[in-house]
């Protein structure tokens, strides 16, 4: 079979980038990283994507101000113009029109440092800490117009220690996203992942819990 064509869409330091381009150098992994596109042209991960050979696109927000639909259109012609297969959104910090949402319906996979439903949007480590929460982690989903819903196509756990800061816990959590998402990819890219009634179902099952990790358990 052949191997997806994937574009990572970033807009920052690009560690799960960076993990995703790792997974895929492996020759039996089922996606290749064809394109890494940013929105903004000092994303640090850039540099790393070049210097492993990949191809790199940006599309600058500011030059299309307040004007989302035609930013979306340009997002579009660069993944028309590498032929993309799957989008993974990993730190892609833009907010995307439903239309362009739905032009990639159950083919855009985005990462949330957080066990969704539970704290979407931002500052989710400080968030989580506030919260008194006792696990915490990450969610690999399908991306719906609803930013940060969707189907879940893999959770990692971590567990919340008493002297955690948002620092230490949000390193266990990326530790976890390293790992989640390369695994999460290769499921869809492999056509095991099905969505029924809003939920993922892998190889016609719900997402086993092999596919979340509570370290030590
Ligand atoms: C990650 O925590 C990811 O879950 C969130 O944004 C962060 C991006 O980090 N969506 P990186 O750019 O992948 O290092």
């Amino acid at each position: 079979m052949s191997r997806k064509r994937v574009a990572v869409l970033i807009s920052g330091r690009g560690s799960n980038m960076a993990a995703l381009i790792e997974a895929a150098k492996d020759q039996n992994y089922p996606a290749e990283i064809a394109l890494v596109l940013s929105n903004r042209p000092d994303a640090a991960g850039l540099g790393v994507a070049r210097a492993a050979g990949i191809a790199t696109e940006v599309v600058d927000h500011g030059a299309f101000g307040k004007d989302r639909a035609a930013f979306d259109r340009a997002l579009q012609a660069a993944l028309t113009k590498h032929r993309i297969d799957l989008v993974c959104l990993a730190g892609f910090m833009r907010l995307l029109t439903p239309g362009f949402v739905g032009q990639w319906r159950e083919r855009m996979l985005n990462i949330h440092p957080a066990l969704l439903p539970a704290f979407k949007g931002v500052d989710t480590h400080k968030r989580a800490l506030a919260a008194g929460a006792k696990v915490h982690g990450a969610t690999v989903h399908f991306v719906v117009a609803e930013m940060d819903s969707g189907p879940i196509i893999a959770q990692g756990v971590v567990a919340v220690h008493d002297d955690d800061t948002e620092d230490t816990l949000s390193a266990r959590v990326l530790e976890v996203e390293h790992h989640i998402y390369p695994l999460a990819l290769k499921l869809v890219a492999q056509g095991r992942v099905r969505v029924a009634d809003g939920r993922c179902l892998i190889d016609g099952v719900p997402v086993p819990d092999s596919a979340s990790l509570v370290p030590g358990a």
